[in-house]
C-alpha cells in the first residue's frame, strides 16, 4: 500500500492509473478507523480497481469550540486496516499541504445544511463539502462512499454532486453497529464506561421511532415527543436536538407522507454522538 503525504504524488499515481483505465474508489476519512470505516473500504475495494482512503482530521470543518485538537488519532492502526482490506493508497496529508496561506475557497449547499447538524455547527458543512471537492478532484475517482451514519453529510454530497455535475458517483452505505445497537463513530473513545451504557439511549429510543412510523404513525410530533421521552429517562443524556425532515429537503415535516429522515444528536456528558434512520 502506497502512503501519500503530498497531493502530488497522488496525482502522479491517479494519472498512471488513469491511463491504464483503471476504476478508482475513494473513501474519505478523518481516520481512527473502525468497522464503520472498514465496510466503506470493503465496499469500494469490491467496486473498484483501485481503492483511495483518505486519512485526513479537516480543520475547516471543525468550529472553534469544537474538539479539533483532542481529535482521536492513530495513522500507524489506520494504515494497518487499510492495508488488510486491500487498499491501494493512503493519503495523509498535513493540513498545510491542503489548505496553503491565504486559502479562501469554499464550495457550500444551502438549504441542506440549514437544520438539524447544521444548526449547532454552522461553518460544518462548507468545510466538509470544500475537502470532499478537494479530494474528488486530486483523486478523480469514479465512485466515493460515505456512510449513512453521516445521513446529512450523505445528501449535501449527493445534493452537491447533482447540482455542480461533478463526475462521480456517490455510494451511501448503512450503518454499522456495536452488538449492543450503538452507531460506531471514532468519538465513542471519549465515553467512559457509564457514558457508554448511557449512550444506549440513541438506539433504544430511535428503535421505538422507528416502529411507530413503521406501524403507520403519520404525526411526526408524537414520534418526535416519543423519542424525546425516551431519551430524557437517561440522567446523563442532554439532546441537541431530535428532527423528523423530507429526505429529499431535509427540512422539517409535520406529515409523514414522503421519504423521512428521523435524526438525533445528543451530548452524554460532554460527548455528543448523533445516529438516524431513513425510512423510504
Ligand atoms: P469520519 O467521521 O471519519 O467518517 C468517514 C466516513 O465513514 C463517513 O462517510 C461516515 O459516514 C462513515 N462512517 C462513520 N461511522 C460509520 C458507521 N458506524 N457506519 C457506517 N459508516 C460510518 O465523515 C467524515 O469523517 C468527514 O466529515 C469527511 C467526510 C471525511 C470529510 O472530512
Amino acid at each position: 500500500m502506497i502512503r501519500a503525504e503530498k497531493i502530488s504524488k497522488v496525482k502522479e499515481h491517479v494519472r498512471a492509473w488513469k491511463k491504464e483505465g483503471k476504476t478508482i474508489g475513494l473513501v474519505p476519512t478523518m481516520g481512527y478507523l473502525h468497522e464503520g470505516h472498514a465496510s466503506l473500504i470493503k465496499r469500494a475495494r469490491e467496486e473498484n480497481d483501485i481503492v483511495i482512503v483518505s486519512d485526513f482530521v479537516n480543520p475547516i470543518q471543525f468550529g472553534p469550540s469544537e474538539d479539533l485538537a483532542t481529535y482521536p488519532r492513530d495513522f500507524e492502526a489506520d494504515c494497518k486496516l487499510c492495508e488488510s482490506i486491500g487498499c491501494d493508497l493512503i493519503f495523509h496529508p498535513e493540513p498545510e499541504e491542503m489548505y496553503e496561506d491565504n486559502f479562501c475557497s469554499y464550495v457550500g449547499v444551502n438549504t441542506l445544511s440549514e437544520n438539524l447538524c447544521g444548526k449547532s455547527r454552522p461553518i460544518h458543512f462548507n468545510g466538509v463539502c470544500t475537502v470532499v471537492t478537494k479530494l474528488f478532484m486530486i483523486t478523480e475517482a469514479t465512485k466515493a462512499y460515505f456512510g449513512q451514519k453521516d445521513a446529512q453529510q450523505l445528501a449535501i454530497v449527493c445534493r452537491m454532486v447533482r447540482d455542480l455535475n461533478y463526475n462521480i458517483e456517490i455510494v451511501g452505505c448503512p450503518i454499522i453497529r456495536e452488538d449492543d445497537g450503538l452507531a460506531k463513530s471514532s468519538r465513542n473513545t471519549y465515553l467512559n464506561a457509564d457514558e457508554r451504557e448511557a449512550a444506549l439511549i440513541l438506539h433504544k429510543a430511535l428503535t421505538k421511532g422507528e416502529e411507530l412510523v413503521r406501524a403507520g404513525e403519520k404525526d411526526a410530533k408524537k414520534v418526535k415527543d416519543e423519542i424525546t421521552k425516551i431519551i430524557e429517562t437517561e440522567p446523563m443524556a442532554r439532546i441537541d436536538y431530535v428532527e423528523i425532515v423530507d429526505w429529499n429537503q431535509l427540512q422539517p415535516i409535520d406529515r409523514i407522507d414522503c421519504d423521512i429522515l428521523c435524526a438525533i444528536a445528543v451530548y452524554i456528558g460532554k460527548v455528543r454522538l448523533i445516529d438516524n434512520f431513513i425510512i423510504k
